[in-house]
């Protein structure tokens, strides 16, 4: 695809990575435009955007990517040369809690998105997905864009079932789509329900940090700016068709991430507490990177002491962020999580 004055739809562009990207992509790409569609569920948010938001290069939509006469007019309207969606339920405990929504917006709304973008004949779908769709892997062996899809949660299933829809959509009507497949992101306004933000929060709070099970899971971490280098990469110059890796080269078990996190907050090792473990917990993700960093020059950046480091300091520093989305739907999950593992 050309690289200059591209029009580019986000969906998801108020959550965690979409948000990042978008900041990142106006900075790196002076004549772009990025036109952003979001539902604001709970995990999205403006404030994540608040110092792109009145740029003339930046739009915002208020919409549901499952609402296809919606979703029709802001492409219409808009004429996007390409389309990334990071919008998505993401939270694998909420997807064990309530799986519905999950298979609504991650399957039925990427089908409508794709449909949108065959109609008006976009030039680039990106459909961003997980490391999860590969399911789990014994102590040794990384992912590969090859290995077989084996999702174990309502989340990484539904995530499965938009990526083989994408596929669909290349093979049966030519659509020129690309996946990519990244591992654990990390950095500012991540929602402080995955492991990192929460548990900085709780720590802020001197409240004790709950790690599932032997807190042995190994997950691999990659900085979100590092992914949106990685998501520019595939949707200027990936093949169409193709599925590329992303992943930090960077496996920590949470006992690891916990410890790191006692000791850049100053916090004693007491407040750690198991507690019982996440159902059909995937034991350890690695992803083999080797396509992406062949094919695209595409490698991590960002050290991950360093990462961690300015993350912690940047919940420190953006407590009232935090805070505000802590309250009401945010406790109550909360309540019945633990009433649940209480009784299992
Ligand atoms: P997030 O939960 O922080 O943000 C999701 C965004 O999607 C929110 O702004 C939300 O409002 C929006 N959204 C949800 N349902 C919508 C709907 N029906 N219509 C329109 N917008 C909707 O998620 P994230 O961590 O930023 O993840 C973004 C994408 O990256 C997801 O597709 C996720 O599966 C994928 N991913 C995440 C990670 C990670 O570590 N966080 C790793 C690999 C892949
Ligand atoms: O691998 C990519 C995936 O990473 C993304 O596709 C998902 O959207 C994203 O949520 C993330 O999934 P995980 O389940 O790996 O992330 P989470 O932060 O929920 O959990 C990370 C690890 O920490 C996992 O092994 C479970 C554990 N954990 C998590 C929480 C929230 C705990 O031990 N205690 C906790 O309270």
């Amino acid at each position: 695809m050309r690289d200059n004055g591209i029009r580019l739809l986000v969906a998801g562009g108020a959550g965690f990575i979409g948000s990042n990207f978008i900041r990142y992509i106006l900075d790196a790409r002076r004549d772009w435009q990025v036109v952003n569609v979001d539902k604001l569920t709970y995990a999205g948010n403006l404030a994540n955007l608040e110092d792109v938001e009145s740029g003339e290069r930046y739009r915002f939509f208020r919409a549901d990517i499952c609402d296809a006469e919606a979703v029709g007019e802001i492409v219409a309207e808009g004429e996007p040369e390409a389309i990334v969606n990071f919008a998505a339920e993401t939270h694998v405990d909420r997807s064990i809690d309530d799986p519905a929504l999950f298979l609504r917006t991650n399957i039925l709304g990427t089908q409508v998105l794709l449909d949108a973008a065959r109609r008006h004949g976009v030039a680039r779908f990106l459909q961003i997905s997980t490391d999860e769709v590969y399911g789990s892997l014994g102590s040794t062996g990384r992912f590969s864009e090859e290995s077989p899809l084996r999702p174990n949660s309502p989340y990484a299933a539904s995530k499965t079932a938009a990526d083989l829809l994408t596929r669909a959509y290349f093979k049966t009507y030519g659509l020129p789509v690309l996946i990519t497949r990244c591992s654990n992101n990390y950095g500012p306004y991540q929602f402080p329900e995955k492991i990192i933000p929460f548990f900085v929060t709780l720590l802020k709070k001197n409240e004790p940090v709950p790690v599932y099970g032997d807190g042995m899971n190994v997950r691999d971490w990659i900085h979100v700016d590092d992914h949106s280098r990685a998501v520019e990469a595939v949707l200027l110059r990936g093949r169409p068709g193709e599925v590329y890796n992303v992943g930090g080269g960077n496996e920590r078990t949470n006992i690891e991430i916990t410890k790191l996190l006692l000791a850049a907050m100053g916090k004693p090792e007491s407040l750690l507490r198991f507690v019982p473990d996440r159902p059909g917990h995937d034991r350890r993700y690695a992803i083999d990177d080797t396509k992406i960093r062949k094919d695209l020059d595409i490698v991590p950046r960002v050290p991950f002491e360093e990462g961690i480091r300015e993350t912690v300091r940047w919940y420190l520093e953006n407590e009232p962020w935090w805070r505000a989305v802590q309250s009401g739907e945010y406790l109550s999950f909360y309540d019945r999580w633990y009433l649940q593992k209480g009784r299992s």
